[in-house]
């Protein structure tokens, strides 16, 4: 239902019937229409009941307005569609006699099987009334209005003024639908509304609510409002009455595809002309309050105004059919209860998957097992800030290594994806070069004055093999001194090839060099961080080193005189020193460690969060360490796409704007006040260790990996994805570290009558989480 100016009758054209300029609109859009539709938002109603004034829209149609003529009207605009049926409800005017109106639906109701009914209520329509109402076939809940509003002048109604608790604690007891159109001048801006909403969704987590209208942004801006409300698990939109593609997007991006509902607003639908946004609010253009002979178009039907702005979301946002089959129908019956989405649930896919991939995914710390086998979500079907809606659409907050370190300005950053949105649009790939690897060069190069050169590549293990090519290429040596993890390459895993698990303490024991060949034993050498004696020892064994690559620290500073050292050795001996700044630069000191420390290497290499969540990987170097670069084949086809680079640079701009590390190392020194405090007051055995902006914990307690995985399960079931590291995000607010505070409060108590009891054996052995490499096989 819409608001005021459109609903005058028309006095020159014959309403209700289609034009030429309606036929030629729909053929426009023949591809796009669907071909199974379920209406989400539609009235029936008699003219009779409605009261309505003598020069309304309403008294225009037909005297009866049910299911025939409903289904009549909607298939013209719909050709190709078969109307499976909607959810109905009768016209909320102003002096409509309600229970003859009610009544009206009830028997209709009756004429179409898997269509479903919502009962106008007013404020003070009593409880009984309520649930007499909702005994009746397929009555499914309620349709408030503001003109029925306790609140005067009624467009400015609060939520409550026409949908009082009641009505809300109702439908929660009998897990009702509600169809909300709100009111007020900003709609889903206005704060007071969305705290209305939260609030009360939160309090009836069994209500269905269905913002109507895109949350009524007919000023499109508004639909912005949608992300103060993404996180709340009981909220569809529907689009009915909306014309423009911009109150779309919002929805789509807060919400995704599963949340919103096409619907007709029959017989609104019918109305010739459109609602547009102007200035800060909107106006309804119809055929009477406009001067149609000065446009160079004549108005068609709002129906066809929706479907078309439905269509340019699609092609924006990038909707594909199977978004469009919900859209148009699935969302609509699942959330009615008339049909089960047939997409696969986290578990059940993953479980496919460790069929047809490999060792299920294509990152070690992305398999469940890892965190909670069988609880822990494999997938996600979005992401922003620090929150992440797993396929199954549940929603939770992350709490653990957001995206294993790579996204510190959070999931989805404005920012990011603008910049990488443009590109998109503009062809991210071609035959000729993108001129953003040269910007990123200088920009590099700019931030670590000692560097002259860089190459790109996409990923960190990649960064790290053509550093030791490099490095091999330049020197024309061959053998790798190494500290930390540096990838899943040959040159690393080499390490391994000997009788131990040499690179044990390198963030991953039990890596298995299967498939490396043979003859790269005695390639590579790790030695342990501040260990001195032992660099010395391998520089003493070794006198054909080509390169040191190392972290400048990971979980502690280095200790004084540890980097100085092997700079000055390496220099010595004619060695490359790379430092590996992949997991600490940027997160840790702006640019890397190694600035911070004042060490200057030969090369230093940076991926994950230099893009942001986009893959991008760089090398840099002096220009003497890179001159095996010139000759050595160093090549690949994907590294010349533009969005790594792109991403970099717009990452790095985002860094330079605001001082991300500052921020990141507060939150994560709140995490670990939050975890040290909480463990003292359950007097619960935890060591909190690492950089704040790297922060982990372990349980000391010889049943330490059970009570990791009790405590992932916890968490997960309170909505927050946490394991024992916590990498924070700029995203990571001071409310969000309250939340988690929190759950994890109730979580360690829960953990400190698991220890007193001993009540261990209540958990599957199998249920452990893994760590490590070998565990996982
Ligand atoms: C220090 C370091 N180097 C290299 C890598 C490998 O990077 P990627 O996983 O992007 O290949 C990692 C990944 O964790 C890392 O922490």
């Amino acid at each position: 239902m819409s608001e005021n100016s459109f609903m005058k009758k028309s006095k020159t054209n014959k309403p209700w019937q289609l034009r030429p300029e309606d036929l030629s609109a729909i053929e426009a859009m023949a591809s796009f229409l669907p071909e199974k539709f379920y209406d989400i938002h539609a009235h029936w109603y008699r003219k009779a009941d409605l009261n309505a004034p003598e020069n309304s829209f309403w008294n225009s149609g037909p005297e009866i307005a049910g299911h025939e003529q409903w289904e009549d009207y909607t298939q013209q605009l719909l050709p190709k569609a078969s109307l499976l049926g909607g959810l109905f409800f009768p016209a909320p005017l102003p002096y409509v006699n309600l229970s003859a109106a009610n009544q009206f639906l009830f028997d209709e109701l009756e004429k179409s099987t898997l269509s479903r009914g919502l009962m106008l209520v007013k404020p003070e329509t009593s409880q009984k009334e309520l649930e007499l109402g909702l005994s009746h076939a397929n009555l499914v809940g309620f349709k408030p209005y503001h003109v029925y509003s306790t609140e005067t002048p009624t467009p400015h109604s609060g939520i409550t003024g026409f949908l009082p608790e009641p009505i809300w604690a109702s439908a929660h007891e009998n897990r009702a639908v509600i169809m909300l159109h709100i009111m007020k001048d900003k709609a889903l801006l206005d704060p007071q509304n969305c705290e209305d909403i939260r609030r009360l969704c939160l309090k009836y987590p069994n209500v269905r609510l269905i913002l109507a209208h895109c949350g009524r942004s007919f000023h499109a801006l508004h639909a912005e409002g949608a992300k103060f409300l993404n996180s709340i698990p009981n909220i569809w939109f529907d689009m009915s009455g909306i014309c423009e593609m911009q109150a779309i997007l919002p929805i789509l991006k807060h919400f995704g595809p599963e949340k919103l509902m096409f619907g007709t607003d029959f017989p609104v639908s019918q109305i010739r002309g459109k609602c547009v946004s102007i200035g800060n609010g909107f106006i309804w253009l119809d055929e009477n309050n406009c001067n149609w002979d000065q446009a160079w178009s004549k108005p068609t039907l709002v129906g066809l105004e929706s479907l078309n702005a439905l269509k340019e979301a699609a092609n924006n946002f990038g909707l594909d059919k199977s978004d469009l089959d919900l859209i148009f129908w699935g969302n609509a019956m699942h959330l009615l209860g008339l049909n089960e989405y047939s997409s696969p649930t986290n578990q059940s896919y993953y479980k496919h998957a460790k069929t047809i991939i490999p060792g299920g995914t294509q990152l070690l710390s992305k398999r469940p097992e890892n965190m909670a086998p069988t609880h822990w979500p494999p997938y996600f079907k979005k992401a922003s800030g620090c929150e992440i809606w797993d396929l199954d659409g549940k929603h939770f907050y992350d709490f653990s290594t957001n995206a294993v370190g790579s996204c510190i300005l959070g999931y989805a950053h404005p920012e990011i994806n603008k910049a990488i949105i443009k590109k998109v649009n503009l062809g991210n790939m071609c035959s000729l070069n993108p001129p953003e690897e040269v910007a990123l060069a200088d920009k590099l190069c700019e931030i670590h004055p000692w560097a002259e050169q860089a190459r790109f590549v996409r990923g960190g293990g990649e960064a790290c093999a053509v550093a030791v090519r490099i490095a091999r290429a330049t020197t024309g040596k061959d053998k790798i001194a190494l500290c930390g993890y540096h990838g899943w390459q040959d040159w690393y895993l080499a390490a391994n090839l000997g009788e131990n698990d040499a690179l044990k303490g390198h963030l991953l024991p039990g890596l298995s060099p299967d498939g490396v060949p043979d003859a790269l034993r005695n390639t590579s050498f790790p030695f342990k961080f501040n260990d001195l004696e032992a660099f010395q020892e391998i520089i003493d064994q070794q006198p054909d080193l080509a390169a040191v690559i190392m972290e400048p620290c990971r979980y502690e500073d280095p200790a004084p005189g540890f980097l100085e050292a092997i700079r000055d050795i390496t220099k010595k001996n004619g060695i490359v020193l790379i430092m590996d700044e992949i997991t600490v630069g940027w997160r840790l000191h702006f640019g890397g460690m190694h600035l911070k420390y004042g060490i200057k290497p030969d090369m230093a290499v940076f991926a994950k969060a230099l893009g942001n969540g986009y893959p991008t990987g760089a090398i840099i170097g002096t220009k003497a360490a890179m001159e095996g670069a010139n000759r050595s084949f160093i090549s690949s086809t994907y590294w010349t796409e533009s969005l790594g680079p792109v991403a970099a640079l717009a990452t790095i701009a985002e860094m330079e704007k605001q001082d991300v590390q500052k921020a990141i190392k507060h939150s994560g020194r709140q995490v670990q006040h939050i975890l040290q405090t909480t463990a003292v007051n359950e007097n619960l055995p935890i060591k909190v260790k690492g950089f704040p902006a790297l922060t982990s914990f372990s349980f000391d307690h010889p049943e330490s990996e059970m009570l990791r995985t009790i405590f992932t399960q916890q968490m997960l079931s309170k909505g927050f994805l946490a394991g024992t590291a916590f990498y924070p995000t700029l995203a990571h607010n001071e409310k969000i570290i309250g939340l988690y505070h929190q759950a994890l409060a109730e979580t360690f108590g829960y953990l400190r009558v698991v220890i007193k009891e001993n009540s261990f054996d209540k958990w599957p052995k199998e249920e452990t989480a893994h760590s490590g490499f070998s565990r996982l096989l």
